[in-house]
């Protein structure tokens, strides 16, 4: 333990641009839970699939959020959870839950119910939290705030090799890029909480830099930001 004070580290950034490698080393590293805010909006996306409800529909899209039980739960480090007792697991990286989970982020009304969510994991300790709207929404108040970013073509590439692993995908990395940037524009263009760098964010440009050493510069900042308390 570092700090008797909560402590929240804020990772924002587009899509692909090493937040979710980043945040959870970094998370190993300082000894605190790693929570991706994406796999909750990514979580409801699947449960609207599943039920039929049309993710274009934002009335619908609340109603669903509103009678859907929703339970963390912490396992090896992660604060992961369950919707009416089921773990969505894998499934929230599918293509269908990717290609729609933009429209479910954008409904105002999910937000709001969703960054509650994401405050109450504080009940489990100090946290690493990476997502669009971290440092803006959710912990605007904390000292620890990180914007990632890396060149559109260089997060093209990395989410390439990241989709050549699974067995399943046949994509190349102009569509790849051409996925992305759609995502980005909705996510950067929505009226709600858009993805933008929230005041006092440090900005880390990982273009050519491993997610070590991105990750190395966070725990030290946040390190450095704890001993001079
Ligand atoms: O980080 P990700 O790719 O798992 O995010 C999935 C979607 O959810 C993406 O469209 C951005 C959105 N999102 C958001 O709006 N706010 C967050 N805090 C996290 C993700």
């Amino acid at each position: 333990m570092l700090s008797n004070t909560l402590i929240t580290v804020a990772i924002d950034g587009p899509s692909a641009s090493g937040k979710s490698t980043v945040a959870r080393k970094a998370a190993r590293a300082l000894n605190f839970n790693y929570v991706d805010s994406g796999a909750v909006y990514r979580g409801l996306t699947w449960k609207c699939l599943r039920e039929g409800v049309d993710t274009e529909d934002a009335a619908a899209v609340t109603e669903l959020v509103d009678r859907t039980r929703f339970e963390w739960f912490v396992e090896a480090g992660a604060v992961r959870f369950t919707l009416d007792g089921e773990d969505p697991g894998a499934q929230v990286r599918s293509v269908p839950v990717q290609e729609h989970v933009s429209d479910v982020a954008a409904v105002p009304e999910v937000r709001t119910r969703v960054v509650r969510f994401l405050r109450d994991t504080t009940r489990f300790g100090n946290l690493v939290m990476e997502g669009r709207d971290i440092g803006t929404v959710v912990f605007p108040d904390t000292p620890y705030k990180f914007y990632l970013d890396a060149d559109p073509e260089e997060r093209a590439r990395r989410r390439h090799q990241e989709m050549l692993k699974s067995a399943a995908s046949d994509t190349t990395v102009d569509k790849v890029f051409a996925s992305l940037q759609r995502r980005d524009r909705k996510d950067s263009t929505r009226k709600t909480a858009p993805l933008q760098i929230a005041l006092g964010a440090q900005v880390i440009d990982s273009t050519t830099m491993v997610a070590e050493e991105v990750a190395n510069l966070v725990v030290k900042q946040v390190r450095g930001g704890l001993t001079e308390q």
